[in-house]
């Protein structure tokens, strides 16, 4: 087969250049320049034939046939399961646990009666094996070590599987561009075929894209767009949870998250996350309180703790893992002026056990629980849970989904619970109690 004509063009401007270049000539961007194949006959007006529209009325919708992993985790996140010909991007950082989590997902659809065809680029079929039987695969999994693009793309579509894995774009080659594997041109060519075969061919397709810390360059960013659901694995190697989110969903919500824990026999999955959360948690210390957090729609408890000691720094030390320090700093500062303690001789060390990362705004009424009871060394009353934020004059602010963080907090026998009050003179719920501003919570823990 004759190689197809390639050529190179700016993914900013649009430029066609006939070889790379490392600078565009016409906006002036550097290394932008991808390898594109060149269609022979551009199709213009005159040559192609009209086609008719069809009315949207006229359309008839099957509704999404959704097949269930059997991972309850898994397919929560997807919205209830693999819908047939969509393209699934799977994202994450290496050795979180993509390959693991889709040879479960893999092995629990060829239980299930579908069909599965596996391509592993990364590693040897030996390797998949290893894996496999730690985690109990089937054996009726059709395993495919291959890169090369055209190859997969042939065995797809003569052994026609329900769902194919392609593990991962970044090693896939589409043979008739120069580009390495893993390069944006590479990437995007082969992601196309794959986009073929699920749209044309009815399969699902499941393709795992590594992305790396500093933010890749050829890496899943450039798929986005292009694929019809994008799941992000995240979580840190040495904490407890993996969390799979969904970053993008053409067949479902964008807020559900599957939770898991990476054990000796591959991931399983966490319904109950705050329990294990709190299960170590040691009440009647000093600078610990519970956070009722929102992970998409699940509530989650989580220990927020604080260590507060006398400096013996120029600088006192501020240290957060788990929230960001900017939210932190502000939260002492307000503390000071508002609540009238000092932070000013000592250090401050902030935490949120497992691992888990707090981005949202109510942390910091859980947060300023847990640094006054630190500085005043007084452990808060069994059972405190805490959510709210917090205004620069000291004001507690109400945040959404209050209901769900409470219910929560009743199922895990915690409470009270302090939150903001309820604006438009709304009744406190039962079981929780308001909190003004942050000059109260000294009264709160007893100082
Ligand atoms: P892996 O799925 O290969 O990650 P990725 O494909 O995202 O690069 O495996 C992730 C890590 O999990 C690996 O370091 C080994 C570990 N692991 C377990 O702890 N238990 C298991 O049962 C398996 C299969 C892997
Ligand atoms: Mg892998």
């Amino acid at each position: 087969m004759a190689k197809p004509r390639t050529g190179w063009r700016c993914q900013q401007c649009g430029y066609a250049a006939p070889k790379w270049l490392g600078r565009c000539p016409d906006c002036g961007e550097f290394g932008t320049f991808v390898e594109e194949v060149v269609s022979s006959a551009p199709s213009s007006a005159a040559s192609a034939v009209a086609r008719k529209p069809i009315l949207l009325g006229d359309v008839v919708a099957s509704g999404a046939a959704r097949t269930p992993t059997g991972l309850p985790e898994f397919d929560r996140v997807l919205g209830g399961g693999l819908v047939r010909g969509s393209l699934v991007l799977l994202a994450g950082e290496p050795g979180i646990g993509k390959s693991t989590l889709l040879l479960q997902a893999a092995a629990s659809l060829s239980r299930g009666g579908s069909s599965v065809l596996y391509v592993c680029g990364e590693e040897s079929a030996e390797q998949v094996k290893l894996r496999a039987e730690r985690i109990g695969a089937a054996d009726t999994i059709m395993l495919l070590p291959e890169v090369d693009a055209g190859a997969i793309e042939a065995t797809a579509l003569a052994e026609r599987p329900d769902v194919l894995i392609v593990d991962s774009i970044q090693t896939m080659v589409d043979p008739s561009l120069d580009g390495v594997a893993g390069s944006v041109g590479q990437v995007r060519a082969c992601a196309a075929r794959l986009m073929r075969l699920a749209k044309n061919e009815g399969m699902t397709v499941i393709v795992v894209g590594h992305v790396t810390k500093e933010g890749t360059v050829a890496g899943p960013r450039v798929l986005e767009h292009t694929v019809d659901v994008v799941l992000s694995f995240e979580g840190d190697r040495d904490h407890v949870f993996r969390i799979v989110r969904a970053a993008k969903n053409r067949f479902g919500s964008v807020s559900e998250i599957g939770v898991f824990e990476m054990a000796e026999a591959g991931l399983t999955g966490v319904s109950n996350p705050s329990a294990v959360l709190l299960a170590d948690r040691a009440t009647d210390v000093p600078g610990s309180c519970v956070l009722a957090t929102v992970e998409g729609t699940r509530p989650l408890l989580v220990e927020v703790q604080a260590l507060v000691t006398p400096t013996y720094l120029q600088m006192p030390r501020r240290l957060a893992v788990g929230v960001d320090t900017a939210r932190v700093l502000q939260s002492l500062a307000v503390l000071e002026r508002r609540a009238g303690l000092s932070f000013g001789q000592h250090d401050v060390y902030v935490s949120v056990a497992g691992g888990v990362k707090i981005a949202e705004p109510a942390v910091d009424l859980a947060l300023a629980f847990a640094l006054l009871s630190a500085r005043l060394d007084r452990a808060l009353p069994a059972g405190i849970v805490a959510f709210g934020e917090i205004g620069l004059t000291g004001e507690v602010r109400g945040v959404r989904q209050t209901q769900p963080r409470l219910a929560e907090a009743a199922r895990m026998g915690l409470g009270p619970v302090f939150l903001a009050t309820p604006s438009g003179g709304a009744r406190v719920p039962a079981g929780a109690r308001a909190v003004g501003s942050v000059r109260e919570i000294a009264a709160i823990i007893g100082g």
